[in-house]
């Protein structure tokens, strides 16, 4: 008798657009699992009924994203610390003792940086743009990798500060000095910069001040494709290594993936596939890297 495969999706509005399914497939394959991957597209005011019947039809997970992460955090009976932290849920497990929230994206871009793009954080200074769901997700593994400082630099620098507060107890724990500026004044000789807000959504740049990159310092944008253009173009012109939100979006479903499974996929070879199809797209439709 062929084995069931395991039923997973990604729960959106919209999820059209979501490379989550081909990105698990991959792992499945690499992995030898049977996996049924699918995308369900929730009514905006109907996001945990949605899951309550994905659950209810034998699922073993599922992974949230926008605009429900918030939802799916209020929705879990447990959360992992990483989750309960961020206030917000991209992974979760449907367990026998009820539902398990975790939160893989922080962890995602952490193994991005550290493991793809081969910058150990340790000792680095780390700028985070943005005070949303981008940014709260990020800087609990942020902090976990020991940076030298961290600082969070907000268009609404009062978000930056609550957001601040809210990780105050775990900074001083790993003892990192953990703050928040303006946009305009965070600070200069950043290593790396991640940029967590939506303003490549409006084909926008942060207005960061010159100097505010180090020499050789990489920096990233959560998003990928067309919409990262500008913030890659402006990082390349401070003189930065420029990287995309590709890899990050891999290995927070690599994370995703154990969770469920308790194996670590091939994440590499995923991204390495995975970014061909990305760049032929985006040159596809003429824009350059
Ligand atoms: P997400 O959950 O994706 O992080 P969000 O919670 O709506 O989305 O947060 C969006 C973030 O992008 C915020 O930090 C927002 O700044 P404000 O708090 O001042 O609103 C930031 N943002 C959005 N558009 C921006 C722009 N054009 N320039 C700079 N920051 C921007």
């Amino acid at each position: 008798m062929s084995e069931l495969p395991v039923r997973l999706a990604v729960i959106g509005h919209p999820v059209a657009h979501s490379r989550s399914p081909q990105i698990h497939a991959r792992f499945a394959l690499g992995c030898g699992h049977a996996v049924d991957y699918t995308r369900i597209e929730a009514p905006l005011a109907g996001f945990v009924d949605t899951m309550r019947a994905f659950a209810a039809s034998g699922a073993r997970g599922c992974n949230v994203t926008v605009p429900f992460k918030g939802e799916a955090f209020a929705a879990c009976a447990r959360l992992t610390e990483r989750a309960r932290r961020a206030e917000a849920v991209n992974t979760i497990s449907f367990e026998a003792d009820g539902w398990l929230g975790d939160n893989t994206d922080g962890a995602g871009l952490v193994r991005d940086l550290e493991a793809n793009a081969g910058v150990p954080l340790r000792g680095k200074r780390v700028l985070v743009l943005g005070a949303g769901g981008g940014a709260a997700g990020a800087l609990d593994p942020l902090l976990a990798a020991r940076p030298a400082a961290l600082v969070v630099a907000n268009r609404t620098p009062e978000k930056a500060r609550a957001l601040v507060e809210r990780f105050a107890a775990c900074a001083a724990r790993l003892d990192v000095p953990l703050s928040a500026a303006a946009l305009e004044a965070p600070g200069s000789g950043f290593d790396v910069l991640v940029n967590a807000t939506a303003a490549s959504l409006q084909a926008a740049v942060p207005p960061l001040p010159a100097g505010t990159l180090g020499t050789g310092a990489l920096a990233l944008d959560m998003m990928y494709g067309a919409a990262a253009m500008p913030f890659l173009q402006w990082a390349r012109g401070q003189g930065a290594i420029a990287r995309d939100g590709l890899g990050m979006l891999v290995e927070q479903a690599a994370e995703a993936y154990f969770a469920w499974f308790g194996v670590r996929p091939d994440s590499f070879a995923v991204l390495t596939a995975l970014r061909r199809e990305v760049d032929a797209t985006t040159a596809a439709a003429g824009i350059g890297a």
